[in-house]
């Protein structure tokens, strides 16, 4: 079969309501099936599995795609292994391209294993100069032994004289990055260097990390991106500590190969670094595999800071749960426990931030909290963290961020609020003791906007459907005829068109629902509120014709409605 056949027969072969309905239970609707989404929290059903077109859409969460996909993101694998997972429950055989692409790729694994096991060889003879170097910093034999560390001696052609002797010719070893050429002289490219092989979680090794012994330039020397070698999809160790991640449900993430390996000998063993390059979304992807708890331990000075901070984000968003640490003593986690031991690392990590607190943290240091104009930006920023939060937590840092900056925590709900919850009791102080007269929260506000600044009449009259309530709808008929009939509101007119019922919610409304000059900011509100509601009752019709018909095209245009309206939603609730 040439290509990428499996693909094909892994669609053909592997039923998607079979494949799905494993792990999710499914009820036919129609000529679909449907279920709670496995991607996003739920109540109601809104994941839709078609077995004619073999894909799976969740309209709650957009969530959308073939068996492989599902796969892929149930059960956090690559595209290749989830290939190999269904392929192994199916009888597929998978092969990856064609047959010469499979052994060029197979070559260069097998190149760089004779290189890693050429560069170990090398660190073990008596008197190697990488070991003395490592043992200097203080890194047992074993643990050379456990991360196949090697040493690339001074010589210029000690790997390319090993490799030629071994069959494998210049080309391969160019590609890899291992060799350079000078004119038509090929010469090794890691010299003097103490040699990290970088081993995925297939346990193949894909490149190399060197260290120059003692001072030089570059420090590290690292391979090139290869066909094997993909930066932003590897994490330096993991091949050695993902069980670990696993078993402990937590991952230490650091920035170096050192800290890396010096961790992991003095017993923390859940440790991986990305590969000299900021955090990619693949590395938390594959973290995530594992655990989703995540302690970015970088080196404490401000690229640090900042790398945890940019950290922090990319984890948030493929759904981990970072905190940060950075270590009260020396530059990084290699140098802290090499002088503490590994009780007092352990402590830091029970002690590590949670993201928020770490991000607010490095607000309170950005911003001048004695000025106004800082404290106003520090609340403005960190609104943003607390809208990261659950509603609990969210309760929690209010009562921090008023302490911090000295700005009350009504203010700072009313920031918060400004752009998420609606004002259901805006202003009013005693709600107990408000009658309850059937009006909506944002009917009694519309009303008290219109009575104290009728300017507002044509916006609210654009959105007149808000009053749902008959006393509400009274009230507005009485207060639109007196604008049409005398282009003002006057009180006691109102009073005379209302009836008694009527009368009685006006009293309670100018009364209890105090603006306080905010009428711009609770009618933004309030129209917000209304077109939430309409949203959310055109996606329940929705829902209710889609339980109906069985016609895939109109199913489709339905389900893109759906997602289309969630997305609304999700921007008005922010
Ligand atoms: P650091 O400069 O913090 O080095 O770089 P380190 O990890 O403390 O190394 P030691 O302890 O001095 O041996 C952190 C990481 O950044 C990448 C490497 O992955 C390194 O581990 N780096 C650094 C490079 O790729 N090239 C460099 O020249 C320097
Ligand atoms: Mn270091």
């Amino acid at each position: 079969m040439a290509g990428t056949g499996f693909v094909d027969e892994i669609k053909d072969k592997c039923n998607i309501v079979d494949v799905i309905g494993r792990v999710v239970s499914l009820k036919r609707a129609g000529s679909n099936y449907k279920g709670i989404c496995p991607f996003h929290k739920e109540k109601t059903p809104s994941f839709v599995v078609s077995e004619q077109k073999q894909i799976f859409t969740c309209f709650g969460c957009g969530a959308t795609g073939n068996v492989i996909s599902f796969v892929e993101k149930y059960y956090n694998l690559d595209f290749m292994d989830a290939c190999y997972k269904l392929g192994e429950e199916y009888g597929i055989e998978i092969r990856r391209g064609s047959p010469r692409d499979r052994e060029r790729i197979e070559r260069l694994y097998e190149t760089n294993r004779i290189a890693a096991r050429y560069f170990f060889d090398n660190i073990r003879k008596p008197g190697s100069p990488g070991l003395a170097y490592m043992i200097s910093r203080g890194i047992s034999v074993d643990t050379i032994k456990k991360f196949g560390i090697g040493y690339a001696d001074e010589s210029w052609d000690g790997l390319l004289n090993h490799m030629k002797s071994r069959g494998i010719d210049e080309g391969i070893l160019m590609s890899l990055g291992l060799v350079s050429k000078s004119g038509d002289r090929y010469y090794d490219k890691f010299r003097n260097r103490v040699m990290f092989p970088i081993i995925n979680s297939r346990g193949k090794v894909i490149g190399f990390g060197g260290r120059i012994l003692g001072d030089g330039m570059p420090k590290y020397l690292n391979s090139p991106e290869s066909e094997v070698f993909l930066k932003k999809n590897n994490l330096y160790g993991i091949n050695l500590t993902r069980s670990d991640m696993a078993s402990k449900d937590q991952a230490i993430l650091v920035e170096g190969y050192m800290d890396v390996v010096s961790l992991y000998q003095a017993g923390v063993t859940n440790v991986s670094a990305s590969l000299g390059t900021a955090l990619t979304d693949n590395q938390a992807k594959l973290i995530s595999r594992y655990t989703k708890n995540v302690v970015l331990s970088y080196d404490s000075d401000q690229a640090g800071r900042n790398a945890a901070l940019r950290g922090i984000d990319i984890l948030h968003s493929q759904g981990l749960k970072p905190k940060v640490l950075h270590v009260t003593d020396g530059k990084d986690p290699d140098e802290f426990i090499k002088k503490h031991g590994k009780l007092a690392f352990d402590e830091l990590v029970d002690k590590a931030a949670y993201y928020a607190d770490y991000k607010i943290d490095s607000l309170v240091r950005r911003f001048d909290l004695e000025k106004t104009d800082g404290r106003i930006d520090f609340i403005k920023e960190a609104v943003k963290v607390l809208n990261t939060l659950g509603p609990a937590e969210r309760d929690l840092y209010i009562g921090k961020l008023s302490e911090l900056s000295g700005v009350s925590e009504g203010a700072i709900r009313l920031e918060l609020s400004g752009r998420k919850d609606v004002p259901q009791t805006h202003g009013q102080r005693h709600d107990a003791e408000i009658k309850d007269t059937g009006l909506t929260p944002v009917e009694k506000n519309l009303i008290k906007i219109l009575i104290n600044d009728k300017s507002y009449f044509n916006e609210i009259n654009d959105n007149c459907d808000a009053f749902k309530s008959i006393t509400g709808k009274n009230i507005f008929d009485g207060i639109a005829a007196l604008i049409t009939e005398y282009d003002e509101i006057n009180t006691d007119r109102l009073r005379d068109l209302l009836d008694e019922t009527s009368l009685a919610a006006l009293d309670d409304i100018s009364e209890n629902v105090i603006i306080g000059g905010k009428e711009k900011e609770v009618l933004d509100d309030c129209i917000n509120r209304i077109r939430i509601q309409k949203l959310q009752n055109r996606y329940s019709q929705i829902s209710s014709i889609l339980d109906l018909t069985d016609d895939s095209e109109k199913i489709r245009e339905l389900m893109m409605e759906q997602m289309e309206i969630q997305k609304e939603l999700q921007r008005r609730r922010h």
